[in-house]
């Protein structure tokens, strides 16, 4: 089984006796209250899938990941795992703060080392490539200016009302992995429908490996993301057709979406080993919005870091597309098809057609799939 991301799963998750005691002196400390992103950061930190992260990020590792995607102790580390204090709320380095979900509950207690203030827009320009319109920028300049950092304890995980089943932790999917005998797992990462696009990358990296984690992220999107429960139902009706069941596993991926591109195609890629994948699929422009990025910044990336830094593999794909001269799923690696004989579908025009109750062409969208989008098109917006 591959190593997690530093060596050792991590596990901030109390539970029995010293549950209780976490609990009982929770409620003797001032809080903190995590919002819906900083609230599944924790999740994730706890469960080890942020390895080696044990709390949110001190000025020390806040400046080393800005600045040069480093840790303080020298781990590779993309982007900034951060607590920003609300509206109210102040803390204080040597300190204990219980934490609690937006709906009041307490979620465990943090130990502050660390109390800072960021440079937002340092932050914006060197992680994000972003101006004021990147909805990067949208969230920090939504949050409070200092930054609360310290090694987390979680007493209770957050409760969700969707995917609960499919809320596997590192070392749930690492248990199934060994179970079902997988050495060579390859995650796919997408916070879409799956296209036949998606599923072609998919498939050819289940030619390759012994198993495929479909892992969508289900945490924060923008509004205009098509939201996570029309996807499951749309990753149910495709797996239950299209897919090897006995080679495939449908897990979510409780993360906020950074848009990130690049820097986040490596937090993609070492959370993912550390639920135990030894692949991700990045394909082209992976984790981008808009035209911040490079079409294969998020595939270059990973050479900047040397050998062995970084044990998961990536997968990389072109750009791929239904190529009419040879009669399948192709890309320009593969296919000498000129630009009239590729299907492409814009996602303005896909969802032009969805919402006027259209199925795409079926070489861009399985009918399966795309039925579900037009029902969920039909709704009344979702909150
Ligand atoms: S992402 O934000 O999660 O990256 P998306 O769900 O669209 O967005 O993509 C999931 C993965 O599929 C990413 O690795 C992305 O690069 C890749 N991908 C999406 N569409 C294509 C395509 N047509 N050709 C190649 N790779 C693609």
């Amino acid at each position: 089984m591959i190593a997690p991301h530093g060596g050792n799963l991590i596990n901030r998750v109390v539970e029995g006796g010293e549950r209780e005691s976490l609990l009982a002196k929770a409620a003797s400390l001032p809080a903190l209250t995590l919002n819906s992103r900083e609230t599944s950061d924790f999740e994730m930190i706890a469960t080890g899938a942020m390895s080696p992260l044990e709390g949110f990020m001190g000025e020390a590792d806040y400046h080393g990941v800005v600045e040069n995607m480093h840790l303080a102790s020298g781990l590779a580390w993309p982007l900034p795992v951060v607590l920003a204090a609300k509206d109210g709320e102040s803390a204080v380095a040597g300190s204990e703060y219980a934490l609690k979900g937006e709906d009041g509950t307490i979620l465990g207690v943090i130990a502050v080392d660390s109390v800072y203030s960021p440079d937002k827009k340092n932050e914006l320009v060197k992680c994000y490539q972003g101006d004021e319109d990147h909805p990067a920028w949208g969230y920090l300049a939504s949050i409070g200016d200092t930054y609360i950092g310290g090694q987390i304890t979680m007493a209770n995980l957050p409760a969700y009302e969707k995917h609960n089943d499919f809320r596997l932790t590192p070392v749930q999917t690492r248990a199934a992995f060994a179970e079902k005998g997988w050495n060579s797992i390859v995650a796919f990462q997408t916070r879409n429908p799956i296209h036949r696009a998606h599923e072609y990358l998919t498939k050819v990296a289940l030619e390759q490996t012994d198993g495929l984690l479909i892992h969508p992220l289900v945490g924060d999107t923008k509004a205009d993301d098509i939201p996570s429960d029309t996807r499951m139902e749309c990753y149910h009706a495709l797996l239950n057709k299209y897919y090897p069941l006995d080679r495939t596993m449908l897990g979510v991926y409780p993360q906020a979406m950074r848009y990130g591109g690049p820097r986040e195609a490596i937090l993609h890629a070492l959370c993912r080993q550390n639920y135990g994948c030894t692949h991700i699929i990045i394909g082209r422009d992976h984790a981008g919005v808009g035209s911040y990025y490079g079409t294969f910044d998020a595939q270059q990336i990973f050479n900047q870091f040397p050998d062995g830094e970084i044990l998961i593999e990536t997968l990389l794909f072109e750009h791929a597309f239904y190529c009419k001269l040879t009669g399948g799923m192709a890309s320009t690696k593969s296919s000498p098809a000129t630009k009239d004989q590729k299907v492409f579908l814009s996602g303005t025009k896909g969802r032009e057609m969805l919402a006027n109750g259209v199925r795409p062409p079926a070489e861009f969208t399985r009918p399966e799939v795309a039925d579900i989008l037009i029902a969920s098109y039909a709704q009344p917006a979702q909150a």
